[in-house]
Protein backbone atom coordinates (compact mmCIF):
# COMPACT_ATOMS: atom_id res chain seq x y z
CA UNK A 1 0.00 0.00 0.00
CA UNK A 2 1.52 3.31 -0.66
CA UNK A 3 0.23 6.45 1.07
CA UNK A 4 1.98 9.83 1.38
CA UNK A 5 0.49 10.89 5.12
CA UNK A 6 0.64 7.87 7.60
CA UNK A 7 -1.18 9.80 11.04
CA UNK A 8 -0.03 7.14 13.03
CA UNK A 9 3.87 7.75 13.33
CA UNK A 10 3.03 10.30 15.42
CA UNK A 11 0.93 8.23 17.70
CA UNK A 12 3.69 5.56 17.73
CA UNK A 13 5.11 5.46 21.28
CA UNK A 14 4.65 7.35 24.86
CA UNK A 15 7.86 9.91 23.52
CA UNK A 16 6.37 11.06 20.29
CA UNK A 17 2.71 10.89 21.83
CA UNK A 18 3.25 13.35 24.80
CA UNK A 19 5.70 15.58 22.18
CA UNK A 20 2.94 16.44 19.99
CA UNK A 21 0.18 16.42 22.46
CA UNK A 22 -2.15 19.66 22.23
CA UNK A 23 -3.32 20.27 25.89
CA UNK A 24 -1.52 19.68 29.15
CA UNK A 25 -3.13 19.55 32.70
CA UNK A 26 -0.53 21.54 35.33
CA UNK A 27 -1.67 21.85 38.44
CA UNK A 28 -1.84 25.67 38.39
CA UNK A 29 -5.40 25.16 36.17
CA UNK A 30 -7.36 23.58 39.29
CA UNK A 31 -9.37 25.57 41.51
CA UNK A 32 -10.35 23.70 44.52
CA UNK A 33 -13.69 24.01 45.51
CA UNK A 34 -14.05 23.54 49.39
CA UNK A 35 -17.00 22.98 51.62
CA UNK A 36 -16.85 24.51 55.40
CA UNK A 37 -19.05 23.44 58.26
CA UNK A 38 -19.88 24.67 61.44
CA UNK A 39 -18.11 23.39 64.79
CA UNK A 40 -15.27 21.79 65.69
CA UNK A 41 -13.97 18.08 64.27
CA UNK A 42 -16.15 18.45 61.70
CA UNK A 43 -15.19 15.71 58.26
CA UNK A 44 -18.87 14.64 57.17
CA UNK A 45 -18.54 12.63 53.78
CA UNK A 46 -21.18 14.27 51.48
CA UNK A 47 -23.58 10.99 50.67
CA UNK A 48 -23.80 12.14 46.90
CA UNK A 49 -20.36 12.85 46.38
CA UNK A 50 -17.86 9.24 47.78
CA UNK A 51 -14.53 10.48 48.88
CA UNK A 52 -15.68 14.45 49.46
CA UNK A 53 -16.37 15.94 52.54
CA UNK A 54 -17.77 19.29 54.94
CA UNK A 55 -14.90 19.92 56.52
CA UNK A 56 -15.27 22.40 59.91
CA UNK A 57 -12.89 25.63 59.47
CA UNK A 58 -9.71 23.67 61.36
CA UNK A 59 -10.01 20.97 59.16
CA UNK A 60 -10.40 22.77 56.39
CA UNK A 61 -7.26 24.89 56.82
CA UNK A 62 -5.37 21.26 57.40
CA UNK A 63 -6.80 20.44 53.78
CA UNK A 64 -5.58 24.19 52.06
CA UNK A 65 -1.93 23.17 53.65
CA UNK A 66 -2.26 19.53 51.96
CA UNK A 67 -3.63 21.16 48.48
CA UNK A 68 -1.23 24.04 48.30
CA UNK A 69 1.57 21.61 49.40
CA UNK A 70 0.78 19.29 46.28
CA UNK A 71 1.11 22.94 44.00
CA UNK A 72 -2.71 24.24 44.07
CA UNK A 73 -2.82 27.70 43.50
CA UNK A 74 -6.62 28.29 44.87
CA UNK A 75 -9.10 27.17 46.23
CA UNK A 76 -13.15 28.02 46.09
CA UNK A 77 -15.14 28.64 49.20
CA UNK A 78 -18.54 27.59 49.95
CA UNK A 79 -19.92 27.43 53.56
CA UNK A 80 -22.98 25.98 55.31
CA UNK A 81 -25.37 28.04 56.73
CA UNK A 82 -27.12 26.97 59.83
CA UNK A 83 -30.71 27.04 59.04
CA UNK A 84 -31.75 29.10 62.25
CA UNK A 85 -29.67 31.90 60.19
CA UNK A 86 -31.18 31.95 57.07
CA UNK A 87 -33.70 34.39 56.14
CA UNK A 88 -35.12 36.38 52.62
CA UNK A 89 -32.76 38.91 53.07
CA UNK A 90 -29.43 36.96 53.38
CA UNK A 91 -27.87 39.26 55.49
CA UNK A 92 -25.88 36.29 57.15
CA UNK A 93 -24.13 36.43 53.90
CA UNK A 94 -22.48 39.51 54.90
CA UNK A 95 -22.10 39.60 58.78
CA UNK A 96 -18.71 40.32 59.51
CA UNK A 97 -17.91 37.71 61.87
CA UNK A 98 -20.05 35.01 60.00
CA UNK A 99 -18.36 31.57 58.94
CA UNK A 100 -17.31 32.48 55.29
CA UNK A 101 -15.40 36.07 56.58
CA UNK A 102 -13.94 34.00 59.77
CA UNK A 103 -13.09 31.41 57.29
CA UNK A 104 -11.76 33.29 54.97
CA UNK A 105 -9.19 35.77 57.11
CA UNK A 106 -7.92 31.92 59.01
CA UNK A 107 -6.87 30.69 55.69
CA UNK A 108 -5.20 33.52 54.68
CA UNK A 109 -3.71 33.94 57.78
CA UNK A 110 -2.21 30.39 57.64
CA UNK A 111 -1.82 29.85 53.77
CA UNK A 112 -1.13 33.25 52.69
CA UNK A 113 -0.06 31.95 49.26
CA UNK A 114 -3.21 30.51 48.11
CA UNK A 115 -5.33 32.29 46.33
CA UNK A 116 -9.03 33.02 47.98
CA UNK A 117 -11.85 32.96 45.71
CA UNK A 118 -15.18 33.26 47.61
CA UNK A 119 -18.83 31.98 45.76
CA UNK A 120 -21.48 34.68 45.88
CA UNK A 121 -25.08 33.85 46.06
CA UNK A 122 -27.59 34.25 48.57
CA UNK A 123 -28.54 30.51 48.19
CA UNK A 124 -26.92 29.26 51.38
CA UNK A 125 -28.08 31.64 53.27
CA UNK A 126 -31.89 32.16 51.70
CA UNK A 127 -34.54 30.54 53.87
CA UNK A 128 -36.54 29.57 50.22
CA UNK A 129 -32.81 28.18 49.30
CA UNK A 130 -32.71 30.69 46.26
CA UNK A 131 -29.78 32.62 44.83
CA UNK A 132 -31.90 35.80 45.06
CA UNK A 133 -34.67 37.56 47.64
CA UNK A 134 -38.03 36.44 46.85
CA UNK A 135 -41.36 38.64 46.44
CA UNK A 136 -44.59 37.47 45.48
CA UNK A 137 -42.82 33.92 44.51
CA UNK A 138 -40.49 35.47 42.41
CA UNK A 139 -36.70 36.42 42.68
CA UNK A 140 -36.46 40.16 42.77
CA UNK A 141 -33.44 41.03 40.90
CA UNK A 142 -32.22 44.44 42.07
CA UNK A 143 -32.72 44.23 45.76
CA UNK A 144 -30.55 41.20 44.99
CA UNK A 145 -27.82 42.76 43.73
CA UNK A 146 -27.82 44.87 46.35
CA UNK A 147 -27.41 42.41 49.18
CA UNK A 148 -24.64 40.68 46.97
CA UNK A 149 -22.71 43.49 46.41
CA UNK A 150 -23.00 43.53 50.25
CA UNK A 151 -21.90 39.92 50.41
CA UNK A 152 -19.04 41.30 48.12
CA UNK A 153 -17.64 44.00 50.21
CA UNK A 154 -17.51 42.02 53.08
CA UNK A 155 -15.16 39.27 51.16
CA UNK A 156 -12.90 41.37 50.17
CA UNK A 157 -13.19 43.21 53.76
CA UNK A 158 -11.93 40.26 55.29
CA UNK A 159 -9.16 39.14 52.16
CA UNK A 160 -10.82 37.07 49.48
CA UNK A 161 -8.64 37.64 46.21
CA UNK A 162 -11.25 37.13 43.77
CA UNK A 163 -15.06 37.01 44.43
CA UNK A 164 -17.38 34.42 42.35
CA UNK A 165 -20.47 35.78 41.55
CA UNK A 166 -22.56 32.46 40.70
CA UNK A 167 -26.69 33.94 40.82
CA UNK A 168 -27.06 35.29 37.44
CA UNK A 169 -28.80 38.14 38.49
CA UNK A 170 -28.65 41.12 35.86
CA UNK A 171 -25.96 44.07 36.37
CA UNK A 172 -24.28 42.44 39.09
CA UNK A 173 -20.68 42.10 37.85
CA UNK A 174 -21.03 45.73 37.44
CA UNK A 175 -22.55 46.63 40.48
CA UNK A 176 -19.52 44.82 42.72
CA UNK A 177 -16.66 46.33 40.60
CA UNK A 178 -18.19 49.91 41.36
CA UNK A 179 -18.46 48.60 44.82
CA UNK A 180 -14.86 47.61 44.96
CA UNK A 181 -13.72 50.87 42.97
CA UNK A 182 -15.46 53.15 45.24
CA UNK A 183 -14.82 51.65 48.70
CA UNK A 184 -10.54 50.87 48.33
CA UNK A 185 -10.80 47.64 46.94
CA UNK A 186 -9.06 47.73 43.65
CA UNK A 187 -7.48 44.77 43.91
CA UNK A 188 -10.10 42.67 44.66
CA UNK A 189 -11.02 40.42 41.77
CA UNK A 190 -14.31 39.19 39.88
CA UNK A 191 -14.31 35.62 38.95
CA UNK A 192 -18.19 36.06 37.19
CA UNK A 193 -20.03 33.26 36.59
CA UNK A 194 -21.35 34.63 33.08
CA UNK A 195 -22.90 30.89 31.55
CA UNK A 196 -24.31 29.40 34.18
CA UNK A 197 -27.03 26.97 33.18
CA UNK A 198 -29.74 25.43 34.93
CA UNK A 199 -29.02 22.44 35.35
CA UNK A 200 -30.08 19.18 37.26
CA UNK A 201 -26.22 18.20 37.42
CA UNK A 202 -26.21 20.41 40.75
CA UNK A 203 -28.15 18.11 42.78
CA UNK A 204 -25.42 16.67 44.67
CA UNK A 205 -24.37 20.23 45.29
CA UNK A 206 -27.33 21.14 47.09
CA UNK A 207 -26.71 18.34 49.13
CA UNK A 208 -23.47 19.36 50.46
CA UNK A 209 -24.61 22.63 51.68
CA UNK A 210 -28.71 21.68 52.03
CA UNK A 211 -28.94 24.44 49.59
CA UNK A 212 -31.98 23.23 47.50
CA UNK A 213 -34.88 25.58 46.08
CA UNK A 214 -37.72 25.60 48.85
CA UNK A 215 -40.39 26.25 45.21
CA UNK A 216 -39.86 26.41 42.16
CA UNK A 217 -36.84 25.83 40.28
CA UNK A 218 -34.07 28.07 39.35
CA UNK A 219 -35.07 28.68 35.31
CA UNK A 220 -35.83 32.40 35.64
CA UNK A 221 -32.47 33.47 36.46
CA UNK A 222 -30.12 30.80 35.52
CA UNK A 223 -29.55 29.84 31.88
CA UNK A 224 -31.93 27.68 29.71
CA UNK A 225 -29.92 24.49 28.56
CA UNK A 226 -31.02 24.69 24.27
CA UNK A 227 -28.75 28.11 24.34
CA UNK A 228 -25.77 28.80 23.13
CA UNK A 229 -25.42 32.25 21.18
CA UNK A 230 -27.08 33.75 24.49
CA UNK A 231 -23.84 31.99 26.49
CA UNK A 232 -22.13 34.39 23.80
CA UNK A 233 -24.09 37.71 25.58
CA UNK A 234 -23.70 37.24 28.88
CA UNK A 235 -19.97 36.81 28.53
CA UNK A 236 -19.30 39.89 26.45
CA UNK A 237 -21.50 41.59 29.11
CA UNK A 238 -19.51 40.52 32.29
CA UNK A 239 -16.31 41.60 30.51
CA UNK A 240 -17.81 44.99 29.38
CA UNK A 241 -18.89 45.45 33.38
CA UNK A 242 -15.02 44.36 34.99
CA UNK A 243 -14.96 40.56 34.93
CA UNK A 244 -11.47 39.80 35.17
CA UNK A 245 -12.28 35.50 34.82
CA UNK A 246 -15.26 34.23 33.42
CA UNK A 247 -16.79 30.98 34.09
CA UNK A 248 -19.31 28.31 31.97
CA UNK A 249 -20.93 26.14 33.87
CA UNK A 250 -21.61 22.97 34.05
CA UNK A 251 -18.51 21.58 31.93
CA UNK A 252 -19.07 18.62 30.57
CA UNK A 253 -22.42 18.89 28.89
CA UNK A 254 -21.37 22.23 27.99
CA UNK A 255 -18.23 22.03 25.61
CA UNK A 256 -19.22 23.51 23.11
CA UNK A 257 -20.11 26.42 25.68
CA UNK A 258 -16.47 27.11 26.40
CA UNK A 259 -15.15 26.75 22.99
CA UNK A 260 -17.75 29.61 22.04
CA UNK A 261 -16.63 32.02 25.20
CA UNK A 262 -12.99 31.02 24.80
CA UNK A 263 -13.25 32.14 20.89
CA UNK A 264 -15.05 35.37 22.03
CA UNK A 265 -13.50 37.17 24.77
CA UNK A 266 -9.83 38.22 25.50
CA UNK A 267 -10.17 37.46 29.56
CA UNK A 268 -9.54 33.65 31.21
CA UNK A 269 -12.18 31.28 30.81
CA UNK A 270 -12.38 28.73 33.43
CA UNK A 271 -14.78 25.82 33.65
CA UNK A 272 -16.99 24.10 36.61
CA UNK A 273 -16.67 20.09 36.83
CA UNK A 274 -19.82 20.36 38.85
CA UNK A 275 -21.01 17.73 41.66
CA UNK A 276 -22.91 15.64 39.74
CA UNK A 277 -20.24 15.20 37.14
CA UNK A 278 -17.89 14.30 39.90
CA UNK A 279 -20.71 12.15 41.17
CA UNK A 280 -20.99 10.15 37.59
CA UNK A 281 -17.70 8.94 37.73
CA UNK A 282 -17.65 8.34 41.16
CA UNK A 283 -20.58 5.81 40.95
CA UNK A 284 -19.88 3.81 37.88
CA UNK A 285 -15.98 3.63 39.30
CA UNK A 286 -17.29 1.92 42.24
CA UNK A 287 -19.71 -0.37 40.14
CA UNK A 288 -16.18 -1.42 38.34
CA UNK A 289 -17.72 0.33 34.96
CA UNK A 290 -15.05 2.88 34.93
CA UNK A 291 -11.45 3.05 35.67
CA UNK A 292 -11.23 6.33 37.71
CA UNK A 293 -8.01 7.56 37.23
CA UNK A 294 -8.15 7.56 33.81
CA UNK A 295 -12.14 8.71 33.44
CA UNK A 296 -10.52 11.68 35.64
CA UNK A 297 -7.47 13.12 33.20
CA UNK A 298 -9.75 12.45 30.36
CA UNK A 299 -12.76 14.41 31.28
CA UNK A 300 -10.12 16.95 32.73
CA UNK A 301 -8.19 17.34 29.58
CA UNK A 302 -11.09 17.61 27.58
CA UNK A 303 -12.84 20.42 29.47
CA UNK A 304 -8.99 22.04 29.19
CA UNK A 305 -9.04 21.27 25.31
CA UNK A 306 -11.80 22.51 24.81
CA UNK A 307 -10.62 26.04 25.90
CA UNK A 308 -10.95 26.49 30.04
CA UNK A 309 -7.87 28.10 30.65
CA UNK A 310 -8.85 26.82 34.41
CA UNK A 311 -10.73 24.35 35.83
CA UNK A 312 -13.02 24.45 39.43
CA UNK A 313 -13.11 20.52 40.31
CA UNK A 314 -13.59 18.33 43.18
CA UNK A 315 -10.89 15.97 41.26
CA UNK A 316 -8.45 18.73 41.89
CA UNK A 317 -6.20 16.93 44.49
CA UNK A 318 -6.31 13.69 42.35
CA UNK A 319 -5.37 14.80 39.54
CA UNK A 320 -2.62 16.69 41.06
CA UNK A 321 -1.67 13.49 42.82
CA UNK A 322 -2.24 11.77 38.99
CA UNK A 323 0.20 14.06 37.53
CA UNK A 324 2.96 13.99 40.05
CA UNK A 325 3.23 9.89 38.90
C1 LIG B 1 -25.08 28.35 44.04
C2 LIG B 1 -24.12 27.42 43.43
C3 LIG B 1 -24.43 26.15 42.93
C4 LIG B 1 -23.23 25.57 42.55
C5 LIG B 1 -22.21 26.49 42.79
N1 LIG B 1 -22.79 27.64 43.33
C6 LIG B 1 -25.73 25.42 42.86
C7 LIG B 1 -26.88 26.06 42.25
O1 LIG B 1 -26.79 27.03 41.50
O2 LIG B 1 -27.96 25.58 42.56
C8 LIG B 1 -23.11 24.19 41.99
C9 LIG B 1 -21.79 23.54 42.07
C10 LIG B 1 -21.82 22.09 41.83
O3 LIG B 1 -22.84 21.47 41.51
O4 LIG B 1 -20.73 21.50 41.97
N2 LIG B 1 -25.14 29.63 43.63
Amino acid sequence: MYLQKRSRILRANPAIRSMVAETHLRTSDFIAPLFIDEGKGVHQEIASMPGYFRNSLENTVKEVKALHDLGLKSVLLFIKCKDELKDNTGKEAWNPDGLMQRSIKAIKEAVPEILLMTDVALDPYSSYGHDGIVKNGEIVNDETVEALVNMSLSHAEAGADFVAPSDMMDGRIGAIRNAFEKNGFSKTGILAYSAKYASCFYGPFRDALDSAPGFGDKKTYQMDYANRTEAIKEALQDVEEGADILMVKPALAYLDIIRDVKNAVHVPVSAYNISGEYAMIKAAAKMGWLDENKAILETLTAIKRAGADLIATYFAKEAMQLLQD
